[in-house]
């Protein structure tokens, strides 16, 4: 028999539930929940030090929570087959070898997750990186470096893109991250990003 109960993490690309991280006796994330569903582009905003490259980082399984649950597409990012596949995150517009060229990054990411390397042609123009494609990625300027992160993540066209950057915050805002999405109708895109 069919079950009609509702399961959020079967319908969310992404699923926070009661996500806390405590450094020693520093808590960067209390008791946070989302959900980030698929067509809507979602954006999380906070504070400089509230915890959003925090919570990011344990989305994408670079941080272990102290309590709580931080999914992809119902699983924790470690328990993805193909995570590329599924979500990408450019967190870091560093972590780059600044030796290889930006072609040859992409290259790389297509080969070692068994996506069709023509992806890479595919994902370089929409980025802005048409023409600078063969130049080493550690000569590239800080958001030249964010844009070849960008399509890295966009090459596998996964299900979810998250990103992290700072943003100015009015005065008296709340210390906690929030999310927020623009109306359903706004959005008619069938990836969701972050
Ligand atoms: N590895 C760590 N060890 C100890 N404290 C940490 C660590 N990483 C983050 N923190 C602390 O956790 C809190 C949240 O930091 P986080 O970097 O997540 O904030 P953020 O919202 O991303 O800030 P920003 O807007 O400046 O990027 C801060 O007080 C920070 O000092
Ligand atoms: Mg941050």
């Amino acid at each position: 028999m069919a079950s009609s109960a509702r399961d959020p993490d079967n319908e969310c690309v992404i699923s926070v539930r009661s996500l806390t991280k405590q450094f020693g006796a520093s808590t960067a994330v209390a008791d946070l929940s989302f959900e980030v569903v698929p067509g809507v582009v979602t954006g999380f905003l906070g504070p400089n030090g509230s915890g959003k490259s925090t919570t990011m980082r344990m989305i994408m399984g670079l941080d272990t929570p102290t309590s709580g649950t931080a999914l992809v597409n119902g699983k924790p990012y470690g328990a993805l087959d193909w995570p590329l596949r599924e979500v990408g995150a450019p967190l870091d517009a560093k972590a780059l070898h600044p030796a290889r060229p930006a072609h040859d990054h992409l290259r790389c990411l297509a080969y070692s997750n068994v996506i069709p390397l023509d992806r890479v042609d595919h994902v370089l123009g929409p980025v802005g990186l048409a023409g600078v494609e063969h130049t080493r990625a550690g000569k590239f300027s800080l958001g030249t470096g964010q844009r070849l992160g960008i399509a890295g993540r966009c090459e596998a066209i996964p299900a979810c893109c998250s990103s992290t950057r700072p943003a100015p915050c009015p005065r008296g805002a709340s210390r906690s991250p929030a999310c927020c999405a623009p109306s359903p109708d706004r959005a008619s895109r069938s990836a969701s990003s972050v």
